[in-house]
């Protein structure tokens, strides 16, 4: 089975619903208590051995570039001050390490997934979508990854939702299932409440083969108007096999205000140094 390597990371996304907080700043660059967004995935990445990060970008989005990059003025002030510099070492992403592909149109996932295709190659590869913020132990991709070494082929993150939220996701029709792995026989993007197969929605983080490149070549629009990776997807379905990993963690979704916000107060409470005085603040609200 070839190693997964290489992870695709659509940052193309204008990013409205957070307006104006993101009129001049990427979404992905939003903080969950002191971290960007991205950085969290990119550390889910790592962590599930992935060597090379690949954004797929638009225009306003280099704050996402700078950092990822060495800040040479930023980190000389800081070492003849005498500051401890080890904070900065996850946002480090040599040249090896990474590789920035601009998405030109909002076509939609599958169009961003599809312009990274000379990076992937023919390679197996992880997809993480960043406002799908998800904290485990291990993380959402090492679960996954362990999943690939037992069954290989095609792999998507998948969580129950209650049944009236699945019209805003990609949901699968679910098969025969083994422990946290469920065969998948079929996916539709963002269907009718009522047409729905299931409530196990897709959660943002796939494992691919590279063949999904040549059937979104040829992929006509879907939901919305755009090309869908979850089209893209169920053509694949009979031809490889296809997995769903039921991750098990927490899941919020950054790409929502109230998900933000709850993110950032469930992490400030886990954190030993602000943690405490966040909870004692909180129990002093009258929740009524
Ligand atoms: C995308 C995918 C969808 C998935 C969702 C997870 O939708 O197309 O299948 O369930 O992310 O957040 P989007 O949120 O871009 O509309």
């Amino acid at each position: 089975m070839q190693k997964v390597r290489k992870a695709v990371f659509p940052v193309a996304g204008l990013g409205t619903r957070f307006l104006p907080a993101t009129k001049a700043m990427p979404k992905e660059m939003l903080p969950v208590v002191d971290r960007p967004l991205i950085q969290y995935a990119v550390d889910e990445a790592r962590e599930a051995g992935i060597e090379q990060m690949i954004f797929v970008t638009g225009r306003g989005k280099s704050a996402i570039e700078d950092h990822f990059d060495i800040a040479f003025e930023l980190e000389r002030t800081m070492s003849d001050r005498g500051k401890d510099l080890s904070v900065l070492e996850p946002t480090r992403l040599g040249p090896g390490n990474c590789a920035y592909v601009r998405q030109q149109e909002p076509l939609g996932l599958g169009h961003a997934i599809w312009c990274a295709r000379d990076i992937i190659g023919d390679e197996p590869f992880a997809i993480f979508l960043p406002d799908e913020f998800m904290v485990g132990k291990p993380g959402c991709m090492k679960q996954m990854m362990d999943a690939y070494n037992q069954v290989g082929g095609n792999l998507i993150s998948v969580l129950e939702v209650p049944h009236d939220k699945v019209s805003s996701y990609g949901v699968i029709a679910p098969g025969k299932a083994q422990g946290n792995i469920t065969q998948v026989m079929g996916l539709v993007e963002k269907p009718k409440v009522e047409d729905a197969p299931s409530n196990l929605i897709i959660s943002g983080r796939y494992i691919l083969q590279p063949d999904v490149m040549r059937v979104l070549e040829a992929q006509e629009k879907g939901a919305g108007g755009e090309i869908q990776l979850t089209d893209a997807m169920a053509q694949m379905i009979g031809k490889q096999p296809f997995h769903a990993v039921t991750f098990d963690g927490d899941r919020y979704d950054c790409g929502d205000k109230a998900g933000f916000i709850t993110a950032n107060i469930a992490l400030a409470l886990a954190r030993p140094d602000i943690g405490p005085s966040v909870k004692a603040w909180l129990k002093t609200i009258n929740l009524d």
